[in-house]
C-alpha cells in the first residue's frame, strides 16, 4: 500500500513538473517561432516578399496600362477572384485600400511563398484554403493588373 502511495506521489510530481517546465525541444519550437516573426523587414511585412522589393510611384493613370492589365485579369483571375464577394479568393473591389501596390504585385508574383510564410499570405490561407497558383505572370503584367486595380473601387 505505501508503495502504490509513494508512486502515486511520485507521478503527481512528475506530471506537475512536465506542465511546468518546457523540453529543450518545446523551447527550440518558442525560440523558433520568434524568429520567424522577425525574420522579414519592416518593408516585406507591409508590401510582401517577392521580386518587388522598393516602393513604387503611381503615377496618373495610364490607360493602356489598365486595359492590358483588365484583359490578363480576365484571362487568368476570374475563375478564383469577383469584384465584390469572396469566391474562391478574396474580393478584388477596394484592393488597393486594403494593400499596396507593392504588396499585390508581390502576390500576384509570389502566391505560394506568401500564403505559406507571410504573416498576412498566412492568414489568408487560414480563410481560403487554397494555395493561388502562379499564373504565369510577368512583372511588368503584374504592374499593369495594379493599374487595373486602380480603376476597381467602389465609386
Ligand atoms: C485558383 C484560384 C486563383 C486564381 C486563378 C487566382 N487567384 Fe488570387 N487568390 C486566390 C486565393 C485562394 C487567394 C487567398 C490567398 C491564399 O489563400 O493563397 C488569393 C489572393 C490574391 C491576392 C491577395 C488579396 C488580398 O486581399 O491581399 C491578390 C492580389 C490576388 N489573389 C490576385 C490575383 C490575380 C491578379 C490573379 C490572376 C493573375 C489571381 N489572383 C488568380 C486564388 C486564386
Amino acid at each position: 500500500m505505501r508503495i502504490i502511495k509513494l508512486s502515486i506521489v511520485t507521478l503527481a510530481v512528475m506530471v506537475l513538473y512536465s506542465c511546468s517546465s518546457d523540453s529543450p525541444q518545446q523551447q527550440a519550437e518558442r525560440n523558433g517561432n520568434q524568429v520567424q516573426e522577425t525574420e522579414f523587414t519592416e518593408f516585406e511585412l507591409e508590401h510582401g516578399i517577392g521580386p518587388v522589393t522598393e516602393k513604387i510611384t503611381l503615377d496618373e493613370l495610364d490607360l493602356e496600362k489598365v486595359a492590358r492589365g483588365q484583359a490578363i485579369f480576365n484571362s487568368k483571375c476570374t475563375a478564383c477572384h469577383e469584384f465584390d464577394r469572396r469566391f474562391v479568393g478574396p474580393p478584388y473591389k477596394d484592393i488597393l485600400e486594403r494593400r499596396s501596390p507593392e504588396f499585390v504585385m508581390n502576390f500576384i508574383l509570389n502566391p505560394g511563398e506568401m500564403a505559406r510564410r507571410h504573416p498576412e499570405g498566412k492568414k489568408m490561407l487560414a480563410e481560403f484554403l487554397t494555395v493561388m497558383p502562379f499564373q504565369n505572370v510577368s512583372k511588368d503584367e503584374a504592374r499593369a493588373i495594379v493599374e487595373y486595380f486602380r480603376t476597381r473601387t467602389s465609386d
